[in-house]
């Protein structure tokens, strides 16, 4: 009997839809959300109101594109947490509404499960390899940064979290410090590019153990331009390229000391990234050449896969239906949702 799965994500500013069949990903739309840009993040009210307005189309166009008809559909999935409340309460409605017509089950999805999971996305005719168990995933994202064992049983486990911001966080925070737009890392990535990432050095934390922090990094980068640009109002514009190489090389060494870290004391060579931090080309970059040091099995999702979507979600959601692990209709979503 053939399964599939529509699933639904609406955790921060992407309305997105897809549709797995027997594991295979069939269609993945996503919705963004143009409306943050001009407020320099993500305003949590308008976010509401754009899944609202954005989820009826993204649903039908994507049970469309995958060619089968709402009657096929065997399971309903969404993210519930963690995430905006608002937010992840229109999802979560949809799908509630949307199971109940269909009269088929429920499944709800941790985001951050979400994201590891999407290394075992496929798509008919590219088969591409997944994650041999045990995985050790550093999980980057706008609020998330996490290192994370999927262990044998394909069971979660955290080892080490960020104890302020994400790295995702730090990426957009610095990007407003020098006047680019949000979200900035994209940004802070193509400048970096044109960049010295040795011309300026910025702190690194001290913490002991795999938890990571990057709150002293975005005061040290705010106190630094601040004090050179009372010599020079020109300084960010002139330095604009260094600075952002230089941030860069620093977010990345934090993300990978504890990722070698972590790989040396778990013992684990099956290494991946994911979230949307892992399109920044510098963090591929060193995962390749650290990789290849350590003699891991390195495993980058694919770009389209690496900020928010909701093939993740259905990926999680078709692993969770073979559990028969379903969810009830008094499902709530939850603003935090733990691993
Ligand atoms: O996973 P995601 O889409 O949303 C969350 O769940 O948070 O991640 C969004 C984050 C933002 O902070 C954004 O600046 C960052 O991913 N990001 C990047 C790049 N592309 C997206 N950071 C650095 N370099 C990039 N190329
Ligand atoms: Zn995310």
């Amino acid at each position: 009997m053939p399964l599939t799965i529509l699933a639904i994500e609406s955790s921060c500013d992407d309305t997105s839809a897809a549709i797995v069949k027997d594991g295979y990903l069939l269609s993945n739309l996503i919705a963004g959300q143009e409306v943050h840009r001009s407020y320099g993040g993500v305003v949590p009210e308008l976010a509401s109101r754009a899944h609202q307005a954005n989820i009826v189309p993204v649903v039908d166009q994507a049970v469309r594109k995958a060619g089968i008809d709402k009657k096929d559909i065997d399971a309903v999935a969404f993210t519930r947490g963690p995430g905006l409340l608002g937010s992840l309460l229109v999802g979560t409605s949809f799908a509630k509404g949307f199971a109940l017509a269909l009269n088929k089950p429920l499944i709800e999805v941790n985001h951050l499960h979400a994201h590891v999971f999407s290394h075992w996305l496929r798509e008919k005719g590219q088969e591409g390899r997944v994650p041999g168990l045990p995985f050790l995933c550093l999980l980057v994202s706008g609020g998330h940064t996490k290192l994370i064992i999927v262990e044998k049983d394909m069971k979660l486990k955290e080892i080490g979290s960020t104890i302020d911001d994400a790295a995702g966080e730090a990426f957009d925070k610095c990007a407003k410090i020098m006047g680019l737009p949000y979200p900035g890392g994209p940004f802070i990535d193509k400048l970096a590019a044109r960049g010295n990432p040795d011309r300026f050095n910025f702190t690194k934390p001290r913490i002991e153990g795999l938890d990571y922090s990057f709150s002293g990094l975005k005061t040290n980068f705010l106190y630094f331009l601040r004090d050179s640009v009372k010599g020079n109002y020109r300084f960010i514009e002139e330095n604009k390229n260094d600075l952002c190489a230089s941030l860069q090389k620093t977010i990345v060494e934090i993300l990978t000391d504890k990722l070698i870290k972590a790989a040396a004391s778990s013992g684990i060579k099956e290494v991946g990234i994911a979230g949307g931090v892992t399109a920044n080309s510098g963090l591929r970059k060193a995962l390749a050449k650290i990789g290849q040091e350590h003699e891991w099995n390195i495993y980058l999702p694919e770009l389209g896969y690496t900020t928010d979507n909701a093939a993740m979600i259905a990926i999680t959601a078709y692993f969770k239906y073979l559990d028969g692990d379903f969810s009830s209709q008094d499902t709530v979503p939850l603003a935090r949702f733990n691993i």
